[in-house]
Order: C-alpha cells, then structure tokens, then sequence
C-alpha cells in the first residue's frame, strides 16, 4: 500500500527535490506502528548537492545587514508559533511523545528564533589592549561557513532550534540530516523557512541513514562544523572523523544523569522531580534522572511512594490529553530498552515495579514499555552506566555527602544532575562538586533559551543556548593595524 503514503521530497536550494538514486524509505507512527510517509533515502551525492547550495548561499547570507537576518529569525519565530500544533502533531506520529508535550515544545522553540534573532545584530567584537607604540589591535566575529546539522528521534524539532537559530543568526549556512527515524517534521519546517523569507540555500536538508549521508556530510571537505545530537558512540565517531579536517564541533550526547534525594528533602517535591526525570518522554531523553541516588534513612520510604505512583501512570495514545506515557519511539529503541531490564535482572539488580513490554491490543502497536524501577542496584552494575534512554530507574543507596558525589560523578557520562534538599549549603556544595554540565536544584528537566546547555565527558562538547550558545558559531580574527610609518627592523618581532 506504498503509494498512499505521503510521499516527502529533500530541501536543496529552496527546491524540493527527489533523492539522486530515487530511493524512500518507510517511516512509522510508533503508536500502532504503521507506516505513515515515505522518506527519500539520500546518500553522499545528495549531501554534495546540498553542501554546494548552502557554499553558493554562504557569501550572500553572511554579508546581509545583521538586522535583516534578525528580522527573518524574529518572522520564522512568528510562523512556528502560528503552526506549532501542526508540527507537533508530525512530530508525534513519528515519535509516539505526547502532544501534550510536543505541542509546547514547539510553541517553546520559537523563542530560540526570537532570541537569536534579536543577538544577530549584538556580535559585537572589541578593541584589544596594546602594549607595542603605534598598532591599534581589534577582534572580529565571523561565522564559521556551511554548518552540517545532525539532529535525533526524541525532540528533533526542540534539538534543531538550539543549533539552527544561532547558527543562521551568526551568518553561517546549513546542512540537515534529521533523524531517519523522524525525518517529517523537519521536512515541514522548511516550508516556514521559506515562508519567513531566508533565501534559498540558507538552510538544506537532506535525508537517509546516518552511515551514508550522514557519514558524506561529516567528510565533506566544504562543511566546517558539525552540530550533532545522538548517542555517545555516533558522536565519537562524528568526533573522530572531524578532527581529522580540524572541523568545529558541537557534540550534545547522552547521559546517565543522578537524581540525589537527600533526608531533608521535601519528599513530595522530591517523588514528583524523580518521576519527571525518569517517566517523562517515557524515558527517552538526553538529561533522564535514571539513577536514583537516595539517602539510606529515606530508601525504602521514597521507592514505595515510587512503586504506588508508577502504577497510577496512563499509558496510551500520545495524541489523547490524558495519557502520560507513550510508546517507544523506535522498534530497536524498544528492543535495547528490554534488553537492559533483562540485564539489570541477570546482574541482580531487584525489579520492584514494571519490567516488561505491554503486548499489542491491536491498537497501539508493541512498543509500549512498563515504567521500571529497580532497587538493590551497585553503580558499578551495567544499569546504573549505561544509557537506557528508556522508562527504567536504577536506586542507589548512599550515606552520606561525600558518597553522594563519589557515586554520581563514577560515570563516564556528565550531562545533568538533580539535587533535592532543604539545606542550602549543602545544595551549592553539590553544585560546585558534581561533574555536570547542567545541575537542577529541587527542579528538574529545566531548559530555557536563556542557559547554556551541553555537558562533560562522554556526554558531550561545547554549550548550546544563551550568549555562549552563538559563540560556537562564531570564529575570531584579530587585525592589526599600524598607526605609525615608521619602517620598522624587519628582523626582529615587532
Ligand atoms: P544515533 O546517535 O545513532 O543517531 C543520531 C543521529 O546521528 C541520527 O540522525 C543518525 O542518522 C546520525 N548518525 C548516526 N551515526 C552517524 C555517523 N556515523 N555519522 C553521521 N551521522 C550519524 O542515535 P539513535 O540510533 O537514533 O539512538 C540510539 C541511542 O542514542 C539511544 O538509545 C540513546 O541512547 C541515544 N540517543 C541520545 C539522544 C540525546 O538526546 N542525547 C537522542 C537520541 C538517541
Ligand atoms: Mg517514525
């Protein structure tokens, strides 16, 4: 029944195109798990096209008044709000989150545009102190030139903006590869770029796997910098490949992030942080509290509180208000998220709530996963270092501050961390001790357009968002300039 499904076309040049070797591939509502829309299936001839369309806008773009590119950011900011429900609603059918959810973040990642839009005239470079007689020293800002953008399945749309809008707003021009998983929204976005009046070229996507177009965009002599979101292991082979050009990057990778209760705590504020972190996006998000890390004198009260609330959570259709959690937005993502429970059992790791799929009713499909608690767990067990990306929450045990740290900062991830206390001493102490990009104190699942965001470690280079965020778009010069004509000694340093 291929072809009653909406068919998709790449974005080059302002054109939609068909993928050089004609090729689509199929691509799910993971809620029922049907088909919905064909995909053109790129490859490395498709990332030359686009690379060359965003080389030929670059001149043009960069060199437009500041005021102009902001003005564009400020009206594609405008389009989205006009139609965040509709890109959220393909966001949902391709990735089985909430529309509850999708519907604000979308609304939400207009004010990247807004913000970077009102930045795009405020790059403001400097005049440099001097210490030599007759030069006078300044530094400039300079966009970096054709930006490849490799965005993930869980929020593609969220994740695009913190990289799109200060990389437009600085004068750079840009490369997509969404997710192969959820390649529609970011397909639909393009009509609003337009729409919004940023000329053709600006912004190109091109779709397919990570390994061919994906892999071409990373190797392409022509893109400067690679922005990219995804796992840890992509993101280090992205890495690796560009250090061999010297390319700029940008990696925001995974987590293993610590959720630290400790016996002051406002136990309710605390349950529902936990829950957040955890079963929010059933799981599937970069800065998930998974591990649990509980004051012993407060474990086994927290983890009943736990146990009654997840049973209480309503699966089911995204698209209906009431449900809280979805399905997994991947069938692969499915199998690894099980594959870890059966893990965490094998190692010992106590299962007390959940720990299996919800069998398909005919309806929705079989991606659906229980929200999984377990106790008894070790942080050196597999489940309290690896990425889940999935609704599972591993409880750790500990007695005192000192292990709390010890225990949160023993993993090779340092996206976020969650704090929750009444002791606002101890909160800044944790805050300055623990290894992580970003640290929520009696909150958690916190962003904004406004902090910089990006973590340590294995989870990731560089910050995106807030001033910071459009520096990683930026490269500086320094010029001299000679004040006086006096000839000066040719051999030695001036
Ligand atoms: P992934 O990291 O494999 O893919 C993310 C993006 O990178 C996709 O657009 C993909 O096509 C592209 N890609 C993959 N390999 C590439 C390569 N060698 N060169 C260039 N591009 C490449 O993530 P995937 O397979 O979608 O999910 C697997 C795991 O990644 C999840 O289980 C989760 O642990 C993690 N993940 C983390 C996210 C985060 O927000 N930090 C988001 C999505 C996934
Ligand atoms: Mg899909």
């Amino acid at each position: 029944m291929a072809e009653t499904l909406q068919r998709y076309r790449m974005v080059i040049a302002g054109e939609y195109v068909d993928p050089i070797a004609g090729d689509w591939f199929e691509t799910e509502n993971p809620y029922g798990g049907k088909p919905w829309a064909l995909i053109p299936r790129g490859d490395a001839a498709d990332a030359d096209r686009a690379v060359a369309a965003a080389s030929a806008a670059f001149p043009g773009w960069k060199s437009l008044r500041p005021s102009d590119r902001g003005r564009l950011l400020m009206r594609l900011a405008d389009l989205i709000e006009r139609d965040a429900m509709h890109l959220a609603e393909v966001e949902v059918r391709d990735n089985g989150k909430l529309l509850a959810e999708m519907s604000l973040q979308t609304r939400y990642m207009a004010e990247w545009y807004r913000y970077y839009g009102g930045l795009a005239d405020k790059i403001e470079g400097s005049v440099l102190p001097s210490d030599k007689e007759g030069v006078f020293t300044f530094l400039r800002y300079e966009p970096i030139g054709v930006v490849a953008m490799i965005t993930p399945w869980n929020s593609p749309l969220f994740l695009l903006a913190w990289k799109l809008a200060p990389a437009l707003a600085a004068g750079n021009t840009v490369v997509i590869k969404p997710s192969e998983f959820t390649s529609a929204s970011t397909i639909e976005l393009m009509s609003l770029i337009a729409e919004a009046g940023i000329p053709a070229g600006v912004v190109n996507v091109v779709t397919g796997f990570g390994a061919d177009v994906g892999a071409a965009l990373v190797g392409h002599p022509a893109v400067a910098k690679i922005a990219f979101t995804g796992s840890d292991g992509a993101g280090q082979t992205i890495n690796e490949k560009a250090a061999r050009d010297f390319k700029h990057v940008t990696l925001e990778l995974g987590g293993k992030s610590p959720n630290i209760v400790f016996e002051d705590a406002d136990l309710d504020v605390a349950e529902a942080g936990v829950l957040s972190g955890i079963f929010a996006a059933a799981g599937q998000t970069c800065i998930a509290g998974s591990r649990l890390l509980v004051h012993r004198s407060i474990h086994d009260a927290l983890v009943e509180r736990l146990i009654v609330s997840v049973r209480q959570i309503k699966q089911g259709d995204p698209m209906d208000a009431e449900t809280q959690m979805g399905p997994i937005a991947t069938g692969p993502q499915h199998a690894k998220i099980l594959a870890c429970i059966e893990a965490a059992r094998s190692e010992g790791a106590i299962c007390v709530a959940g720990g299996s799929t919800i069998p398909d009713d005919g309806v929705r499909g079989n991606l659906f996963v229980e929200p999984t608690i377990f106790t008894g767990v070790h942080n050196r067990m597999g489940i309290a270092q690896n990425e889940v990306f999935g609704p599972v929450l591993a409880v750790i045990p500990f007695d005192d501050e000192d292990e709390a740290v010890a225990i949160a900062n023993d993993s090779r991830f340092g996206l976020a961390a969650g704090v929750w206390t009444r002791d606002m001493g101890r909160a800044l102490r944790m805050s300055e001790k623990l290894e992580a990009g970003t640290v929520w104190i009696n909150t958690y699942r916190a962003v904004s357009f406004l902090a910089p965001f990006g973590g340590l470690k294995r989870s990731g280079l560089g910050r995106e968002s807030g001033i910071e965020g459009i520096k990683a778009y930026l490269k500086s010069k320094t010029v001299w300039i000679a004040t006086d004509v006096k000839p000066a000694n040719p051999f030695v340093l001036r």
